[in-house]
């Protein structure tokens, strides 16, 4: 009776078993997974969500694209990063979830084959399934500092090739969940010059792109002559993930752009999901909610830099350290596997975190680690889980 896009035996995993019955049992559980900013203990201004309940937003004016203001807010929120973005070339969403979902129904027929990262995070996959698609990893290596495995992505268009399945685009999450690798001007060219060869597009999955941990301006994806679509929303820019507005900025050759605007302009306007209020909010949210980008920056900044401490005294682990985002990945001493780690981590110290398995990191012992916690919880959870793996 069902559609196949769902994967079978989707089953929960025993980490979610063993959280959910400490839960029952009403134990304690620091959640070092924490991915909500709404959380995290930040102060959100009171009157934040009151422009949404203007008066304009009684009125319905249905807009494929969304309302020239909205639009209009998110291009000079490009600005705001120092990326020239005009206009009409923006999409509005209701998430960047969304926005993938309407990149896959644009490029690609059902079995068709998108190029996603590996290691990170899982949704990417959930969303391709839904909409039909077939997934090929790249790799993306640690050497000392992230890079991009530009031979293994050649070889993948090329494989797919030879089998005549289609590949149609090459998402790149910049800075990626969980490892916080950012995507250099140079990988970026080089995926240019690969998709311009096979005619694929490139989605550029930047909703982390204003939390920096290294350098200032190092989460800046740069211009490339390819057909492009720059990903972001306000559940990471201003920390609202349950107010619901995604964008979506094309780029590249004019008459490519055209070409799919023309073609989004039909699909946005088959769903229109975008709510009026938050367009009409738009500008506000973006511009008032640079307060809760600042706190968040700083948490995550401060929490890295207590991670680096703590890590630096156990020399068995070490922290492979991110250049963007919300996450850090340590490496462990491999002495038992991911899955009995993390059991044990949470059963002995109530502490909860994502083994590297979840996001298909090649080989064991990973752990993910959010920096979004409060400080003091987070300095001394951290400080548990190092000891504790020391012990085992
Ligand atoms: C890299 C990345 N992209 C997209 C999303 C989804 O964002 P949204 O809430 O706008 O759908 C997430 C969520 O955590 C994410 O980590």
């Amino acid at each position: 009776m069902f559609s196949s896009r769902l994967r079978a035996g989707t089953g929960r995993n025993r980490l979610a078993l063993a959280l959910e019955a400490r839960r029952k049992a009403g134990l304690p559980i620091v959640d070092l997974t924490l991915s909500n900013p709404t959380r995290a203990g930040f102060a959100y201004p009171p009157a934040l969500l009151t422009p949404l309940a203007q008066k304009r937003a009684l009125g319905y004016e249905p807009a494929p694209f969304g309302l020239p203001e909205a639009r209009q807010a998110v291009a000079n929120d490009f600005a705001r990063r120092g990326v020239a973005m005009l206009p009409e070339r923006i999409v509005l969403t209701a998430s960047t979830s969304e926005a993938y979902s309407l990149l896959f129904k644009l490029l690609c027929d059902p079995g068709d084959v998108v190029l996603t990262p590996r290691p990170s995070y899982p949704l990417v996959e959930h969303l391709t399934d839904l909409d039909a698609v077939s997934v090929l990893p790249y790799g993306l290596e640690f050497h000392g500092a992230w890079s991009i495995d530009a031979g293994g992505m050649r070889e993948a268009v090329a494989r797919a090739n030879a089998e005549r399945r289609r590949v149609r685009a090459i998402v790149l999450v910049s800075p990626n969940n969980p490892t916080g690798s950012v995507v250099k001007p140079s990988e970026a060219q080089a995926v240019a010059a690969l998709a311009r060869e096979h005619d694929l597009a490139l989605i550029v999955d930047e909703v982390f792109v204003d939390y920096p941990l290294e350098k200032e301006d190092a989460c800046l994806f740069p211009a490339v002559d390819a057909l492009t679509f720059s990903l972001g929303g306000l559940s990471k820019t201003v920390g609202l993930p349950q107010v619901k507005l995604g964008w979506i900025g094309v780029g590249g050759p004019a008459t490519l752009v055209q070409d799919a605007m023309s073609r989004l302009e039909t699909i946005s306007d088959t769903y229109l999901s975008v709510s009026t209020p938050v367009q009409v909010a738009a500008a506000d949210l973006l511009r008032e909610g640079a307060v809760i980008r600042a706190q968040i920056h700083e948490r995550v900044r401060g929490n890295l830099g207590r991670l680096k401490a703590v890590a630096a005294l156990h020399p068995a682990c070490s922290l492979l350290s991110p250049e963007g985002g919300w996450y850090a990945v340590a490496q462990v001493p491999a002495i038992e596997s991911e899955e009995a780690m993390v059991l044990g981590l949470l059963e002995r110290a109530g502490i909860l975190v994502h083994p590297g398995y979840f996001f298909d990191f090649e080989r064991e012992a990973f752990l993910v680690i959010s920096l979004l916690p409060e400080p003091g919880i987070f300095q001394s959870a951290i400080e548990r889980l190092f000891g504790e793996i020391g012990r085992s």
